[in-house]
C-alpha cells in the first residue's frame, strides 16, 4: 500500500483507500473571506438562509413551521421501525417477508454447478452469481408486476470471508495468499449478474434456465465507446486500436435507463493494478498517484499481466468508466460509454430533463472528491428503444462547485477552455477527469456516494458517506464538519427545473451521526426515534411515489451501536430530516441496491459482505466470520444476497 492503513481490515470502500486529491480547490479560508465580503449577508434574511445550512434541519430547510403547514404532520411513511442493534441476521419491518432470492454461488446459467465453497472453481464461478452484490436495477418483463429481470452489481470479493484455509493477519496477507485458481475465481466473482425473476403466489423467484442469464466477468469482451476510444492513452499490447477491453471492476452502484439499459459502474479500480516502481517511474506518475494507481491489493497480475502497470501503463485507463449494458440482449456486447468521464465511480442515478435531454448524476467516491454530472446532446426518443443505444456517447460532463451562498455552478470538462490547456484533447480530459475537475476548482466533497433526482420535485440528493480526513481549516458551507466520521446529505435543486441548467441551489438535508451526542452535531428532525438515525448514508432510491429511502454504509455496533441498513426519510413539510430505519443489515454488512418494483409493492435490497468484524484490529475470515447468514451452516461461509422484500398479504412498502 502507499501508506500503510491505519485499520487493515475494513472493507474496499470504507477507508483503506488515502485521499488522492492535492489540488487547492476551496479552503476554509477561501470561502470564509467569501462569505464574510458578501454584501449581502449582512441583510437578515440571507444572514438566516446562510447559517441556517449550518443549524438544524427544520430551518435550514425552509421548511414552514408546522403550524403554518399542518397542525399535526403527518409522515410519508406508515410502517412499524424497527429496533436499532447488532446481531447475526436481517431484521425487516413487522408485516412484511424478507426472503432471500439469490446467494453469492447460486446458479445463474443454465447447467451452473452446485455451490461448494470447500473447492473453489474459476469456471463454476463464471456460471454462477458473483459476490458482494451492490447496485440492483429491476427491468420489468410483461407489465412487471410478477416478472422482470434483476441486473446485480458484484461489486468486489473479500476473499478472506470466501475461502477456506487462507493464513495471515490481514485481509492483504490472505489476498497474497490465494491460489492462481482462487484468483480466477475471484476474477469471475467480480461483475454482474442479469437472473429473471417471478412472483408466484406473492413470493419473489429467480427463474431457472432464464433465456435472459447472464454472467458479466472481469473477463467478458466489451467496447469502448465515446471520446475516449481509441485515445492513444487507451492503446495495449492486445488492443492497439483501444477499443475493446476485457472485463469491468468493482461495479458499485449504478442505474437503468428510461430505455432499459443498464448503467453500470466500476468504482475502486486501482486496487487490481500493480507495480508500484514502474508507476512512479513512468511519465504518467502524477496521473496515476490522483487515481491511486497501482494499489496492488489484489495479486491479479500473477495469472493476467495486463493488470502489471509496467506492462500494460495503459490497461488501467480502461478501468474506472460507467458500463451501459442491454439485458434484453443476451449476446450484445457492453460498451465503456467514456463521455461519463473516469473516476471512482458511485453510480449513475439519471432523469430525463423537461427538454428530452438525458441527465445522469455521478459521485467520485473518494474522500475529496467531486460530483459530477452529464448531460446527452441528443433527446430521449420515447417511442423507439434502439434509438438511444448511443445517446450517452455525446454530451457535456460537467463537475459541481459548491459556493457558501447555498448557490452553485455545474462546470463543463470541455476542451478548449484555456484552463485546460493541458490535455490534449477531450479524450484526455475524460480520462482524466479529476485532474481536469482539479483545475476547474470544483468542490471537495466528504465521500460522494449515490446522486439521485427526484422527477416528481425535480430535486437532486447527494449522499456524502464520511471524510474523517477533513481538518477544521478545510471546512466549508457544504462540507461543514471536521473529522467527519457519520457523513451528510446534500439537496440540490437545479435552477428552473431545468437538469441541463449550469446554476442551482443547494442546502443539506441532514447532517447524520447520533443526534444525542451533541459533540457530533447531527441534525436529524427531533421527530427521529433513537432507532432511526444513521450514519454513513452511501446508496438511496426514490420511489415510485417520490419518497426517498437511504441505505448506509459503515455503521456497527463499535461505531453506531447498529448495523447497517435502509431508512425512510422525509425530504418536505415539517417532518423533513426524519429518518426511520425499515431493514436492518446482519452484523458485519453493508446494505446496497434499494430498488423498489415501480408497483412498490417490492423492494429488492442487496447486502453486502456479511460477516465482517466489527473491530477493525480483528479479521474475520471464512473460519471465524461473525455470522454465516443466511444459510448459518457449518462449513457455509456467509453468502452476500439479494433480499426480496414484500408486504404480507400483499400492498405498496412503507404506506
Ligand atoms: Fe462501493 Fe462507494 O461504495
Ligand atoms: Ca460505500
Ligand atoms: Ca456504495
Amino acid at each position: 500500500m502507499t501508506s500503510p492503513p491505519v485499520l487493515p481490515n475494513l472493507p474496499l470502500d470504507e477507508g483503506e483507500d488515502e485521499p488522492a486529491n492535492p489540488s487547492s480547490n476551496r479552503t476554509f479560508g477561501d470561502v470564509l473571506a467569501e462569505r464574510l465580503s458578501r454584501r449581502d449577508l449582512m441583510r437578515g434574511a440571507l444572514a438566516v438562509s446562510v447559517a441556517a445550512t449550518v443549524a438544524a434541519p427544520l430551518t435550514m430547510s425552509g421548511a414552514k413551521p408546522a403550524a403554518a403547514e399542518n397542525a399535526s404532520p403527518v409522515s410519508r411513511f406508515d410502517f412499524a421501525e424497527v429496533a436499532a442493534g447488532s446481531d447475526e441476521t436481517h431484521h425487516v419491518a413487522a408485516g412484511y417477508n424478507a426472503d432471500i432470492l439469490v446467494r453469492w454461488g447460486d446458479p445463474v446459467l443454465p447447467g451452473a454447478a452446485p455451490f461448494d465453497p470447500a473447492r473453489p472453481s474459476a469456471s463454476s464461478q463464471e456460471q454462477q452469481f458473483g459476490y458482494n452484490n451492490d447496485f440492483i436495477g429491476f427491468i420489468p418483463l410483461d407489465g412487471g408486476r410478477d416478472r422482470g429481470l434483476l441486473v446485480v452489481n458484484h461489486e468486489y470479493t473479500s476473499d478472506e470471508l470466501m475461502y477456506f484455509g487462507l493464513t495471515g493477519d490481514k485481509r492483504a496477507d490472505r489476498v497474497k495468499a490465494l491460489s492462481d485458481e482462487q484468483i480466477r475465481a475471484s476474477m469471475a466473482a467480480h461483475g454482474g449478474s442479469i437472473i429473471e425473476v417471478e412472483r408466484v403466489d406473492g413470493r419473489w423467484r429467480a427463474v431457472p434456465d432464464s433465456k435472459y442469464a447472464r454472467r458479466i466477468t472481469a473477463s467478458t469482451p466489451m467496447q469502448i465507446s465515446g471520446p475516449a476510444a481509441g485515445h492513444p492513452l487507451m492503446r495495449t499490447n492486445a488492443d492497439p486500436p483501444g477499443t475493446k477491453v476485457l472485463g469491468m471492476l468493482n461495479n458499485c452502484a449504478g442505474g437503468v435507463t428510461p430505455w432499459g439499459t443498464w448503467l453500470t459502474c466500476e468504482e475502486n479500480v486501482n486496487y487490481y493494478f500493480s507495480n508500484k516502481d514502474a508507476a512512479a517511474a513512468s511519465p504518467l506518475a502524477k496521473a496515476y498517484s490522483r487515481y491511486g494507481v497501482p494499489e496492488g491489493f489484489y495479486p491479479w497480475n500473477r495469472v493476467d499481466g495486463r493488470f502489471d502497470v509496467g506492462t500494460e501503463p495503459n490497461e488501467c485507463h480502461r478501468f474506472g468508466w460507467v458500463v451501459e449494458i442491454d439485458p434484453l440482449d443476451p449476446a450484445s456486447t457492453p460498451r465503456k460509454r467514456t463521455a461519463l468521464g473516469r473516476f471512482k465511480h458511485e453510480g449513475a442515478g439519471n432523469v430525463v430533463n423537461k427538454d428530452g435531454r438525458f441527465v445522469v448524476y455521478q459521485g467520485d467516491d473518494q474522500r475529496f472528491d467531486y460530483v459530477y454530472k452529464f448531460v446527452t446532446e441528443g433527446r430521449v426518443d420515447t417511442s423507439n428503444r434502439v434509438a438511444n443505444m448511443d445517446l450517452l456517447d455525446a454530451g457535456t460532463l460537467y463537475v459541481a462547485r459548491f459556493d457558501a451562498n447555498g448557490r452553485g455552478e455545474w462546470l463543463a470538462l470541455r476542451s478548449g477552455d484555456p484552463r485546460l490547456e493541458e490535455f490534449a484533447d477531450q479524450g484526455q480530459i475524460l480520462i482524466h477527469a479529476r485532474l481536469a475537475s482539479d483545475r476547474l476548482g470544483a468542490t471537495k466533497m466528504d465521500r460522494p456516494e449515490d446522486v439521485e433526482a427526484n422527477p416528481r420535485t425535480g430535486k437532486v440528493y447527494v449522499m456524502l458517506t464520511n471524510n474523517d480526513k477533513r481538518t477544521a481549516a478545510e471546512t466549508e458551507a457544504a462540507n461543514p464538519r471536521a473529522a467527519n466520521r457519520f457523513g451528510h446529505i446534500v439537496e440540490i435543486t437545479p435552477d428552473s427545473g431545468d437538469h441541463a441548467s449550469t446554476g442551482f441551489s443547494w442546502e443539506i438535508l441532514v447532517k447524520c451521526g447520533d443526534p444525542s451526542v451533541a459533540a457530533v452535531g447531527a441534525t436529524f428532525n427531533p421527530a427521529t426515534t433513537a432507532d432511526g438515525w444513521f450514519g454513513m448514508p452511501d446508496n438511496c432510491a426514490v420511489d415510485a411515489d417520490g419518497r426517498l429511502w437511504v441505505a448506509t454504509d459503515g455503521n456497527n455496533a463499535e461505531i453506531t451501536g447498529r448495523t447497517d441498513g435502509l431508512f425512510s426519510m422525509e425530504t418536505d413539510g415539517a417532518l423533513r430530516g426524519t429518518s426511520k430505519l425499515f431493514f436492518r443489515c446482519p452484523v458485519g454488512a453493508e446494505l446496497c441496491g434499494p430498488c423498489f418494483t415501480p408497483d412498490l409493492e417490492t423492494l429488492f435490497v442487496a447486502v453486502q459482505h456479511p460477516g465482517e468484524s466489527e473491530d477493525p484490529k480483528v479479521l474475520a475470515t471464512a473460519e471465524t466470520p461473525t455470522t454465516r447468514w443466511p444459510d448459518f451452516k457449518d462449513g457455509m461461509p456467509p453468502r452476500p444476497s439479494v433480499v426480496a422484500i414484500t408486504r404480507r398479504g400483499g400492498g405498496k412498502i412503507g404506506v
